[in-house]
């Protein structure tokens, strides 16, 4: 069988990694770097030798990401991850999409390059976090609209919140909730409220001094209100007061620290065809037949984390019910389940995506890397119809320091991306 000429040139250009800058850009990109050659290997899967190629793929330039995509949420990728795929595959104006979108690292990069957007996920959050940054505010607008809403010293949440806030900042949340859902309700909801939406929801709870709530889990999972009254007896700790408007100001000026005018056009071109959607991943009548150039995306690995329950604070401040997201996340508990769910998400892929187009499905390494999800995707894939193009495997050392529980340890180790490249021919 001949392989279509795109598939070998990706695979020539993912093989020579290291000597083969194809412009000035990418010459630039390695100048005073030290990229290490690719290990190519075959691997027989579903009858054919499907090669995977390791290196460090986003190099140490690479690695700085826009300011903008910190919004913290479980299980998401690094930019760096969709950025490698959007630059090496699309063009400008070409349609980019995220079936599983999470907190939108690949909306908000393919934004950020002038492609167009569609952003999937079941969690009505993710539209939350990710639709306001394609039309970034002023930090004068946002100042002037937080002195705007009235905060009611009053008010109290319809759950019990003493262990994450002290009465007045509870005050205070409460009070913008009521705003936003008001706001909402009279459709009078714009593009600051939307932004002061997205940065509170991220505040709500954290472990340093620029969050709302007295010392916790890190933002992207919150602890149980047990589980919080455990941790302020070990730490002997009571929620202080937290003024809510200056946090918000601080977080939306690191947000947009690095954005440039060029980013900001770009982004805002692409909030005008991004499409948002809350379907199943495997049944997205919305998009249309033939018409996605390059999808990256992770999906929920088995049932290792639990949206719901890292979300439910979050969910409570923007008036959604946790456990009804929970009941449409893909959580399954075996591989079979994992499996059948994937196997409708390819036929879908395969049907939106272009003659000509690309999937890049990245799966990390399940239970420290005993399960290889590749492994079982590569032949989803090609019983769709898909071609495939190779397993990249992106290997990057870190060093990191982890402060959790009051222990601080350095560790380090690598971290490794599997990721699946199909195309449509
Ligand atoms: C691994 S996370 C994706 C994170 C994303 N790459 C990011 O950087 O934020 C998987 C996402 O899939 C969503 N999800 C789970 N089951 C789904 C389904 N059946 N259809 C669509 N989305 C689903 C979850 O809500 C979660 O946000």
């Amino acid at each position: 069988m001949t392989l279509p000429r795109k598939i070998k040139k990706l695979r020539e250009y993912l093989a020579n990694y290291s000597s083969t800058p194809r412009n000035k850009n990418e010459k630039k990109l390695f100048e005073n770097e030290q990229v290490q050659k690719t290990e190519t290997t075959f691997t027989k899967m579903a009858g054919g030798d499907i090669p995977e190629f390791s290196n460090e793929f986003w190099t140490s330039r690479q690695r700085q990401a826009s300011s903008l995509h910190e919004v913290s949420y479980r299980a998401c990728f690094k930019p760096q991850l969709p950025r490698f795929f959007i630059q090496l595959l699309t063009n400008e104006e070409d349609t980019v999409y995220d079936p599983f979108s999470g907190r939108g690292t690949t909306a908000i990069e393919a934004a950020l390059s002038g492609r167009r957007i569609i952003a999937n996920d079941v969690n009505p959050l993710s539209e939350i976090f990710t639709r306001p940054r394609l039309s970034i505010p002023s930090l004068n607008d946002i100042h002037s609209r937080l002195e705007r809403i009235k905060f009611d010293p009053e008010a109290q949440a319809d759950i019990d919140l003493s262990m994450f806030y002290d009465p007045g900042t509870e005050s205070e949340i409460v009070s913008l909730k009521n705003y936003i859902s008001a706001r909402e309700s009279t459709k009078k909801l714009d593009v600051l409220d939307m932004w002061i939406r997205m940065v509170a929801t991220n505040r709500l709870t954290g472990h340093s001094s620029g969050f709302f709530s007295v010392y916790t889990l890190p933002p992207n999972q919150a602890a149980s209100p047990k589980n919080q009254e455990k941790i302020n007896a070990k730490r002997k700790q009571k929620p202080q007061y937290r003024d809510i408007k200056s946090r918000i100001l601080k977080k939306s000026q690191q947000l947009m620290a690095g954005v440039s005018r060029s980013e900001k056009i770009n982004l805002s071109k692409a909030n005008e065809t991004a499409v948002f959607l809350t379907e199943n991943a495997g049944t997205i009548p919305a998009i249309k037949t033939g018409t996605v150039n390059l999808t990256v995306t992770s999906p929920p690995f088995l049932n290792i984390v639990n949206y719901a329950a890292d979300n439910w604070l979050r969910c409570w401040f923007n008036g959604y019910r946790a456990e009804e997201i929970n009941k449409k996340i893909t959580s399954p508990d075996s591989l079979k389940k994992w499996i059948d769910v994937m196997n409708g998400v390819f036929s879908e892929l395969y049907r939106i995506t272009r003659p000509g187009g690309w999937v890049a499905f990245e799966v990390g390494e399940v239970k420290k890397g005993k399960i290889k999800l590749d492994k079982h995707v590569v032949p989803l894939g090609l019983e769709t119809g898909f071609k495939c193009a190779g397993v990249l495997i992106n290997k990057q050392e870190f060093t990191k320091t982890s402060n959790i529980w009051g222990i601080k340890n350095n560790t380090s180790g690598t971290n490794t991306n599997r990721i699946v490249v199909f195309y449509k021919s």
